[in-house]
C-alpha cells in the first residue's frame, strides 16, 4: 500500500534511532523533542553498495593478513590515547569546545604521522592552515588542503589522491548533495558519517572527524556520531588555561583510559611528559590551606594542589565555591569536618580550588580537599613534604582507594617524603613514609 512507498522516518537526535511514527519522547532513550522528520535520499545505504557479500575470513587469516598495523605519530601523549598510534582504516572522532585546539592537534598529528593526507578544512582557508603548519613546525609535503565542503567533492578527491589519512575539520560543516538538509543538521551528520565510516572500510584510509562539542558537554549534533565511529577522543581545558587533557572515552582498538596531557604554546601542543611537575610548579609548600593530592588520570597518577580558604562569612549565608571538584563532596565533607573533628566551618565562606584548572571528580581526593579546609581555618599549614588521599565515609573513616601504588610511587619520584594514606591497601614504597590511619581524626593527628 501507500505505507510502503513513504520513506520518511523520525530520527532521534540523541540516540539516532529511527522510528516510523512521530513520538514527542523518543521511544528508545527517553529525551523530550528530540525526532525530527528524516527522508534517506534515493539508493541510500541499504539499496547501494551490497552487491557483493563481503568475503568470509578466519580470525587467523585476519591477524596474519597484518592489516591492523598501527602508525604512530611521534607525539607519545597521542598514541598512547589512541592505544598506540592510529590503526589502519580507522575512523576517530576528535570532540572539543571551539578554541580548545582540535584543529592545531589534527594537523600536527597529520604532519607528524607521515602518510599521505588529505585536510578538509571547511572552516578556515588554505591560507589560514598553511600559515598555521609553518607556524607549528609541521612539514607540509605530505598534507593536501581542501576547503571543500560537499561529501560528493571530498570523495572524489580522496579516490585522486589516495591518501592514507584524511582529516575532516569540521562534521558540522560538511554535507552531501544527497540529503537536502544544511550542514550541520543531524541527517547531514549521519549521511557523511556513515559515508565516512564506509570509505575508511573499504580503503583502509584512517579518518579524523572533528566535532564541535555544546555547553552541555556533547558532541553538537547527533550522539549517534560517537557509536558509529571507533575511537571518541575528548579534548578537554580551560581556555584561561594553557594545559590540554586528551581522553579517550570510547576506543574499540585500545583503553579508554589514558590521558595525554599537552600545553598549547606559541607553537602549537606540545606534549607534557611530566604533568605533575607542572601543576606543582608555583606551589607555595608551607602555605596554609594547601594540600597536594596524586589524582590517578586514567592509569597515570598526576600531582595536583588543592587549595582552600575558610574565612569568617561577613554577610548573610556562607558561601561554598568550588572549581574543579563537586560541590556537593564539598558540602558533605564540611559537615564531616564539623560534626566528627569539631572544625567549625558553619559560619566560614569556604572556597576550593584544584589549581592549573584540573578537574578532580574522584573521592580519592577526600582526604587532601578536607585537610586543606581545615588548614586554612586552623591557619597551619599541611608538611610541604606531604601527599594526601582517601575517601571519606560519613562516620569520618578513611576508606580505601585504588590505585594508590601508582599514586605513592610518583609522588616519591616528585621528592615527597611522606604520604598519609587509608590503612586498608596500604603497600610500603621505599623511600617514603606512610601513615597509615583508619579514619579522618587519625589522619589529622598525623598532619597537624
Ligand atoms: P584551534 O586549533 O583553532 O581550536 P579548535 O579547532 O578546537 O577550535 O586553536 C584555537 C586556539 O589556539 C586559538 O585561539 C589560538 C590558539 N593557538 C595557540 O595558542 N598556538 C598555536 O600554535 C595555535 C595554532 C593556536
Ligand atoms: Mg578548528
Amino acid at each position: 500500500m501507500a505505507k510502503a512507498s513513504i520513506k520518511t522516518v523520525f530520527l532521534c537526535s540523541e540516540c539516532g534511532n529511527d522510528f516510523s511514527k512521530w513520538h514527542g519522547k523518543c521511544p528508545a532513550c527517553n529525551e523530550w523533542g528530540t525526532l525530527k522528520e528524516y527522508t534517506p535520499p534515493a539508493g541510500g545505504q541499504r539499496g547501494k553498495g551490497r552487491a557483493n557479500t563481503p568475503p568470509l575470513l578466519s580470525l587467523e587469516d585476519i591477524l596474519t593478513n597484518g592489516d591492523s598495523e598501527r602508525a604512530t605519530t611521534g607525539i607519545s601523549e597521542l598514541d598512547r590515547v589512541l592505544g598506540g598510534g592510529f590503526l589502519r582504516g580507522s575512523v576517530v572522532l576528535l570532540g572539543g569546545n571551539p578554541g580548545i585546539g582540535k584543529s592545531t592537534l589534527a594537523l600536527q598529528a597529520a604532519a607528524a604521522v607521515g602518510g599521505t593526507t588529505l585536510y578538509v578544512s571547511a572552516e578556515e582557508s588554505q591560507e589560514q592552515i598553511a600559515l598555521r603548519a609553518k607556524r607549528l613546525g609541521a612539514s607540509g609535503e605530505k598534507v593536501s588542503i581542501t576547503s571543500e565542503n560537499r561529501w560528493e567533492g571530498i570523495e572524489e578527491q580522496i579516490s585522486l589522491l589516495k591518501p592514507e589519512y584524511f582529516v575532516i575539520d569540521s562534521i558540522q560543516t560538511i554535507f552531501t548533495e544527497r540529503g537536502d538538509a544544511l550542514p550541520g543538521a543531524i541527517s547531514q551528520v549521519r549521511e557523511c558519517g556513515q559515508k565516512i565510516l564506509d570509505v575508511c572500510k573499504s580503503r583502509g584510509t584512517t579518518a579524523i572527524i572533528i566535532g564541535h562539542v555544546t555547553k552541555e558537554g556533547v558532541i553538537a549534533g547527533p550522539r549517534m556520531l560517537e557509536h558509529m565511529v571507533d575511537t571518541v577522543l575528548y579534548l578537554e581545558g580551560d581556555t584561561r588555561h594553557d594545559y590540554r587533557l586528551l581522553r579517550a572515552e570510547k576506543n574499540r582498538f585500545g583503553s579508554t583510559n589514558e590521558v595525554g596531557v599537552f600545553e598549547m604554546t606559541g607553537e602549537g601542543m606540545r606534549e607534557v611528559k611530566n604533568p605533575s611537575e607542572m601543576f606543582l610548579a608555583e606551589r607555595q609548600s608551607d602555605a596554609a590551606g594547601s594540600a597536594v593530592f596524586p589524582s590517578m588520570e586514567g592509569t597515570r597518577p598526576i600531582l595536583v594542589e588543592i587549595q582552600a580558604l575558610a574565612s569568617n562569612a561577613s554577610f548573610g549565608t556562607p558561601q561554598r565555591n568550588v572549581t574543579g571538584f563537586d560541590l556537593r563532596r564539598l558540602s558533605m565533607l564540611l559537615a564531616v569536618l564539623e560534626k566528627r573533628l569539631g572544625v567549625i566551618v558553619g559560619t566560614s565562606d569556604v572556597f576550593v580550588n584544584v589549581v592549573g584548572g584540573m578537574r578532580i571528580d574522584e573521592p580519592a581526593a577526600d582526604l587532601a580537599v578536607i585537610s586543606a579546609v581545615a588548614s586554612s581555618k586552623k591557619d597551619q599549614a599541611v608538611p610541604g613534604d606531604t601527599v594526601l588521599m582517601g575517601e571519606i565515609g560519613l562516620a569520618g573513616e578513611l576508606r580505601s582507594i585504588a590505585g594508590m601504588d601508582g599514586r605513592l610511587k610518583e609522588a616519591k619520584r616528585l621528592g615527597f617524603k611522606q604520604a598519609v594514606v587509608p590503612h586498608k591497601g596500604a603497600k610500603k614504597v621505599q623511600g617514603l613514609h606512610l601513615t597509615t590511619c583508619r579514619t579522618v581524626s587519625e589522619a589529622f593527628k598525623a598532619i597537624f
